[in-house]
């Protein structure tokens, strides 16, 4: 069974990240083609990179990087949930990005975006870091608007036409998470 990881991007203290992922995982888990679990970037407290050697070397010398590495090791592909801030995504989420390596390679992964141009500029600056982390990123995608998907920017209240859209993404997503099953078991 492929295993699919839905990330929430934010951190901070009044997020509407946990939200919108939930919503996310609701209709995911109606589906019988994967699992799905959500993971919270800010349940592992991962300081800004602290790591002395680049994790393309694969030396994690912090506990908080090895608990890191062993949840994303575990999944097949991954939804990435994130915010717009200053017209890219997170700090938090690019930091978790840049955290581990080899965990991330020749997995495949989706996008869920918020903001007030839906998060598309977010989801377009994660797409070159997908491809320097050897990430498959699908085309399909899910963009909500502050505007039309929140009441007063806060409350999250997705228009329905959503629903299908996360599930066009979702299959994308795990076509290529087993496709590229055959490379990550040579590692
Ligand atoms: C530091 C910061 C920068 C932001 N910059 C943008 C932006 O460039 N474009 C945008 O659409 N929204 C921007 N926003 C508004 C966010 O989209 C909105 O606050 C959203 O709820 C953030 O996600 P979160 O609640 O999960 O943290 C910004 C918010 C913050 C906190």
């Amino acid at each position: 069974m492929i295993k699919i990881a839905i990330i929430i991007g934010s951190t901070r203290p009044g997020r509407v990240g946990p939200s919108v992922a939930q919503w996310v995982y609701e209709i995911a888990k109606q589906r019988s083609d994967a699992s799905f679990e959500i993971v919270d970037i800010a349940d592992f407290d991962l300081p800004l990179l602290d790591e002395p050697v680049s994790a393309a070397y694969h030396q994690y010398s912090k506990p908080h990087t090895q608990k890191w590495a062993s949840k994303i090791d575990g999944f097949d592909g991954f939804v990435f949930v994130t915010p717009e801030y200053n017209h890219s995504t997170s700090g938090a989420l690019k930091n978790a990005l840049d955290y581990i390596y080899a965990e991330w390679n020749n997995k495949a992964a989706g996008f869920v975006s918020y903001g007030s141009l839906s998060g598309a500029r977010a989801v377009e600056q994660l797409r070159p870091i997908m491809a320097e982390l050897q990430i498959a990123d699908v085309r399909a995608q899910v963009a909500f608007s502050l505007f039309t998907d929140f009441e007063n920017f806060s409350v999250f209240n997705p228009d329905p036409r959503h629903a299908d859209e996360v599930n066009a993404m979702l299959s994308q997503l795990i076509a290529w998470a087993g496709a590229l099953k055959p490379l990550r078991e040579k590692k």
